[in-house]
């Protein structure tokens, strides 16, 4: 997952292109200058969470989280948003204003799993939570569940100490098949669904819930709340 996050532009390059004009030269230098940023709070978002996964399998025998998702929102889509929301496009106005610039998912096992890690992570001293959006507890009218909350990772870069924004989505196995149908369907029929179609994949939701719910019941049942190990 990390992989895709390497690509790194170096400002020589930038500087010796012949089809840039001195202008655009600093813009895009500019731009790398912000999207490092992120890039190193997911990175190291990302290494916080598999070792959290990792400190869980050692003291509770039980791996939380299934799989996790990274990415960084391109240009594109971060101008897109902008003009669509009526931000004024420059730097400052980015950084005011945008934090799903880093973005992951973090797909968990169970429900509770998904609060256990959120727990976990808040009791970090260079983790701190800025927004919340509880969409488990209450669902989208789509019927789309998940844990949203934007966090701020500290970090520290030479001589400089920041707090960068993260947004993480976290979700169950069956929240996320379900999103990410629904979500392709969508797509597939270009927001024509009908409806009773919206009905039913409401209802698809909920059953899916109910599942997640009852699985979580004989997990616990099955290891006495979790077979935590002493050793
Ligand atoms: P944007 O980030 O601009 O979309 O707005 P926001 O941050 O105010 O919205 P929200 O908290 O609803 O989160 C948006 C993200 O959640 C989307 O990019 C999707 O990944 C996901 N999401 C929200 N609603 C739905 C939904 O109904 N279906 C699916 N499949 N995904 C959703
Ligand atoms: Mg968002």
């Amino acid at each position: 997952m990390i992989s895709n996050l390497t690509r790194v532009i170096s400002f020589d390059k930038i500087d010796n292109s012949e089809i840039l004009d001195s202008k655009s030269k600093e813009m895009i230098k500019q731009f790398l200058k912000v999207e490092r940023n992120y890039r190193y709070a997911l990175n190291k978002m990302n290494t916080k969470i598999e070792n959290m996964n990792d400190y869980c399998q050692m003291s509770y025998a039980h791996n939380p989280i299934h799989h996790t998702e990274a990415r960084l929102k391109t240009p594109d889509s971060i101008i897109e948003k902008m003009k669509r929301r009526g931000y004024e496009t420059t730097f400052e106005s980015l950084k005011e204003n945008l934090y799903d610039i880093a973005g992951m998912r973090v797909i968990c096992n169970y429900i509770n799993d998904i609060y256990q890690i959120v727990h976990l992570l808040t009791l970090q001293k260079d983790i701190r939570v800025k927004l919340r959006k509880d969409y488990i507890v209450n669902p989208k009218p789509s019927g789309y569940r998940s844990l949203h909350i934007v966090f701020e990772i500290q970090l520290c870069i030479l001589d400089e100490t920041m707090w960068v924004p993260v947004e993480i989505q976290f979700r169950t196995l069956a929240m996320d098949m379900w999103a990410s149908l629904e979500h392709e369907l969508r797509y597939k029929a270009k927001d024509m669904v009908s409806e009773a179609e919206k009905h039913s994949l409401r209802t698809y939701s909920d059953s899916l819930y109910e599942i997640d719910l009852g699985m979580q019941r004989l997990y616990i049942d099955k290891t006495a709340g979790g077979g935590r190990r002493d050793d």
